[in-house]
């Protein structure tokens, strides 16, 4: 048996917009998922064969040596699912280390990891950022930016979201999203397609927020902070993926602080997690509870995509 952990994450500003070439800031979350092998007879699985394939493909290519083998495989998660906070990427990261060990009894790189997830993502979601995975990855706080589709550029940043922001921060449920991420890519690739224009001025504006938060977790800011999440729901909103179900919820919490929507959104119900910055943290949770409401409180992981542990089964 081979194990393999990866953490889910939050974009703190740039989705969607880093589909187009913007920058996107993102942190890896305390959330993870465990990803286990064994060398077993084979469960039938599309996605999973697929991930075993493009590995295959890649130690061939790379001329590894490796021993093909039937597999089984199980998936224990604490990322909650199609909600934003990048399950499907921490599954993609960790099973692709998982499998490149599995048949070449290899540990490779980070950049390899990677690289092979954002193949498996663009199977998964139509042209996928490579935001997702990479953070999965690498974990910490990531400023990213995809040029081309040959060139990504990942700065990990050599500082983190200040305690006196991270502190405030939460993650509240507001509801599984009917679409899935490609669905609301294509969404807002139409909505370009018909006003390039205004969407290449709201992306542009996204791209200002993005920075300006950045700035702000450099400064200490938490003012500025909470001012850009404010600005970044707005221009999602404008961008047309948050539910009527979200902005409802959203101001029943305006008395507690500010929220965005983190990740693809949604439109028909719900839109996903919203990252939610308190200024009364005891009126919220009070809130929360009393409405049944999940949520939990936001916590950074530095880790990234990390071995468990490997046996004989
Ligand atoms: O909802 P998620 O976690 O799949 O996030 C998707 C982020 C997008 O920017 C909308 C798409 C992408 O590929 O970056």
């Amino acid at each position: 048996m081979i194990s393999y952990q990866a953490p889910g994450k939050v974009i703190l500003s740039g989705e969607h917009a880093v589909v187009y070439g913007k920058p996107a800031l993102v942190s890896a979350i305390d959330k993870k998922l465990t990803f286990r092998l064994f060398q077993d007879k084979k469960i039938k699985d599309e996605s999973l064969d697929f991930i075993a394939q493009t590995v295959k493909k890649f130690l061939a290519k790379k001329q590894v040596k490796f021993f093909d083998r039937p597999y089984s495989f199980e998936v224990q998660s604490e990322i909650p699912i199609g909600r934003g906070l990048g399950s499907s990427a921490a599954l993609s990261v960790a099973a692709v280390a998982a499998f490149l060990e599995f048949y070449s009894g290899k540990k490779f790189e980070r950049e390899m990891i990677n690289n092979l997830a954002y193949e498996v993502e663009k199977k998964f979601h139509q042209n996928p950022s490579g935001v997702d995975n990479t953070v999965s990855c690498f974990g910490g706080l990531i400023f990213y930016r995809k040029e081309f589709e040959f060139l990504k550029n990942i700065s990990l940043l050599n500082f983190k979201i200040p305690k006196k922001i991270e502190e405030n921060l939460f993650l509240i449920d507001g509801g599984q999203t009917k679409e899935s991420t490609r669905e609301m890519v294509e969404r807002v690739k139409e909505k370009y397609n018909k006003k390039q224009t205004l969407i290449e001025e709201l992306l542009a504006r996204i791209e200002k927020t993005t920075k300006k938060m950045t700035v702000s977790l450099v400064k200490e800011d938490a003012n500025l902070f909470s001012q850009m999440i404010m600005e970044n729901e707005i221009y999602l909103e404008i961008l047309g993926i948050v539910s009527k179900k979200t902005k409802k919820l959203l101001e029943k919490l305006q008395s507690f602080g500010v929220g965005k929507i983190t990740g693809a959104g949604g439109i028909k119900e719900g839109s996903g997690f919203i990252l939610f910055f308190s200024f009364n943290k005891k009126g919220l949770i009070d809130f929360l509870e009393k409405n049944k409401i999940d949520f939990f409180a936001f916590k950074q992981n530095f880790e990234g995509v990390k071995f468990l542990e490997k046996n004989e089964n």
